[in-house]
C-alpha cells in the first residue's frame, strides 16, 4: 500500500481527483466505484470544481456505488442514492443512466446483488475504487468479520456503525439495521482503490488496515493484497503510523504523484 499524508483532507482529496481526472482524460469511459459518508466530501467538490473550471467531462464515466441501506426509498434524505445526487451526481454532467447504487427496495436481494456483481462485470469492471473507512475498520459497509472474498450481498449492521452514522438520520433510531453492500472481493477486484480517511478517530482503524495482520477484523486489511491500493489520510488520521517518515519519503521521490 502507499501511503500519502497530507496536511488537511482538502489537499489529500486534490491528489485524489487529479488521479481520477487524470484517468478520465486517458479513459473518459472510466468506471469509478463510489463511497459516501463524510469522507468523500472534499473529493467530490473538487471534481466538481474541475468539471465548471478546467473542462473535465464526465458525460461517459459510468459510476458504482459501494452500498446502500436497506428499506430506504432513493428519495430519502439519508439514502446513498440521494447523498451522491446531491453531492456529486447533480453537480456535473455525469449522465444519471451511467449511474448505478444498490437497491434498498429490492425484493429480491440474491437476484438483485447478483445483478450488480454482472453489470460492474459487463462494464469491464471498476478502474479506480473510491473508499471511506469506518471506525471499527469496515469499507463499504463490510463490517468486521465479513469474509475477505465476499461479493455484494446484504449485510447486518453493528451498533457502532449504526451510531456513527446517526447523524445522516432525524433519529438515531432511523438508522436501518441492514444495508447492501459490495463485498471485500468485489473491491479488491477493481484496479485501484483510493481509501481515504480523515480525523483523529480514523488513526487505529488506519494504523490496523496499513500496518496490522490481514483479518476480517480490520475488513480494510484486506487492501494488502490489492495490487493498487493508494491511502491518502491528513495528519490527525496518520498519527499511530509507524513507518511514517518511509510513507513521506516514498511520496516525496514519487514520479507519478510529484
Ligand atoms: C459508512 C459508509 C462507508 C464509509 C464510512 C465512513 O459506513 N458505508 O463507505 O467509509 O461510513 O464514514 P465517514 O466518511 O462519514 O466517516
Amino acid at each position: 500500500m502507499e501511503v500519502i499524508v497530507q496536511p488537511t483532507p482538502a489537499e489529500a482529496a486534490r491528489i485524489a481527483a487529479m488521479l481520477i481526472a487524470r484517468a478520465i482524460e486517458r479513459k473518459p469511459a472510466l468506471v469509478l466505484g463510489l463511497a459516501t459518508g463524510g469522507t468523500p466530501l472534499h473529493l467530490y467538490d473538487e471534481l466538481v470544481r474541475m468539471h465548471r473550471e478546467e473542462g473535465l467531462d464526465l458525460s461517459r464515466v459510468r459510476t458504482f456505488n459501494l452500498d446502500e441501506y436497506l428499506g430506504l426509498p432513493p428519495d430519502h434524505p439519508a439514502s446513498y442514492r440521494r447523498f451522491m445526487k446531491e453531492h456529486f451526481f447533480d453537480r456535473t454532467n455525469i449522465d444519471p443512466r451511467r449511474t448505478f447504487v444498490p437497491d434498498g427496495l429490492t425484493q429480491d436481494i440474491p437476484r438483485h446483488c447478483r445483478e450488480y456483481e454482472e453489470l460492474i462485470e459487463s462494464v469491464g469492471g471498476i478502474d479506480i475504487q473510491i473508499l471511506g473507512i469506518g471506525s471499527d475498520g469496515h469499507i463499504g459497509f463490510n463490517e468486521p468479520t465479513s469474509s475477505l472474498a465476499s461479493r455484494t450481498r446484504d449485510k447486518m449492521l453493528t451498533a457502532q456503525t449504526r451510531r456513527d452514522n446517526a447523524r445522516f438520520f432525524a433519529s438515531p433510531d432511523d438508522v436501518p439495521n441492514s444495508c447492501l453492500t459490495m463485498g471485500i472481493g468485489t473491491i479488491l477486484d477493481s484496479r485501484q482503490c483510493l481509501l481515504l480517511a480523515f480525523g483523529s478517530h480514523k488513526a487505529d482503524a488506519v494504523a490496523a488496515a496499513v500496518e496490522g495482520p490481514v483479518t476480517s477484523m480490520i475488513p480494510a486489511s484486506a487492501l494488502q493484497f490489492h495490487a493498487d491500493a493508494k491511502v491518502l489520510v491528513d495528519e490527525p488520521a496518520a498519527t499511530k503510523l509507524k513507518l511514517r517518515a518511509y510513507y513521506d519519503y516514498a511520496y516525496r521521490h514519487s514520479p507519478v504523484l510529484q
